[in-house]
């Protein structure tokens, strides 16, 4: 049973969830809200271990292999820090969740949706979000805020696969129930102002 609430913070890499979420833990701790801000692999030893072979680059891992490990290592923070942090009313900032193996094994890996849905249903034991605020930005100002980090014309590249996850969040937004889309070309102030309204208008605060 839970008596906290669930925020996951999704979409591609660079959109400003990690800002965000760490505007929103400061926000909700002002206001008196007891609040744990966590990403995958939450900071579990288990977890940590399970990231590290993925993170490995002597390991060849399979796009299949890949999908179990990430919900192993979802399994693992589950149950380890999100649900008993909820049972203590607190509210969970979650830094990416299910939604990501959607995004990135279905559309990126093409692997069936229906599996994935399957091993996340294993993985969270049930536990949905109460909100899940996807984070999209346009290429152009992807391309513009990324601009110091490129070191090589590879990451300029990867505009299809760039593509192809925005185009997988957008739908993926679509089929999920308390999922909104936060248009992150906005300044960072602004998305933070949005960012509490949605928390407002889907009853978190
Ligand atoms: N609204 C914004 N406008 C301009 N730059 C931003 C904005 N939000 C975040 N940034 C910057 O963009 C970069 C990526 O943000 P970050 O929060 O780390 O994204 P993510 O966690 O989604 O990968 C950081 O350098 C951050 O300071
Ligand atoms: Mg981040």
């Amino acid at each position: 049973m839970t008596t906290g609430k669930f925020i996951v913070f999704e979409g591609p890499d660079r959109g400003g969830k990690s800002t965000q979420a760490n505007l929103l833990r400061q926000s909700l701790h002002e206001a008196g809200y007891s609040v744990l801000l966590t990403r995958e692999p939450g900071g579990t030893p288990v977890a940590e271990s399970i990231r590290k072979i993925l993170l490995d680059p002597a390991n060849r891992v399979t796009p299949r292999a890949e999908l179990l490990l990430y919900e192993a290592s979802r399994a693992q923070h589950t149950e380890e820090k999100i649900v008993p942090a909820l049972a203590e009313g607190k509210i969970v900032i979650c830094e990416r969740y299910t939604m990501s193996s959607c995004a990135y094994q279905g559309y990126g890996r093409g692997i069936d949706m229906e599996l994935i849905n399957t091993a996340n249903n294993i993985a969270t034991n049930g536990l949905t979000p109460d909100l899940t605020l996807v984070f999209l930005m346009s290429d152009k100002y992807f391309l513009k805020r990324g601009e110091y980090l490129f070191s090589d014309r590879l990451e300029l590249e990867k505009d299809e696969f760039r593509n192809k996850m925005r185009q997988g969040y957008k739908e993926l937004v679509k089929k999920t129930p308390n999922a909104v889309l936060i248009d992150a070309d906005n300044t960072v102030e602004e998305i933070h102002a949005k960012v509490l309204a949605y928390l407002r208008e889907f009853k978190v605060i």
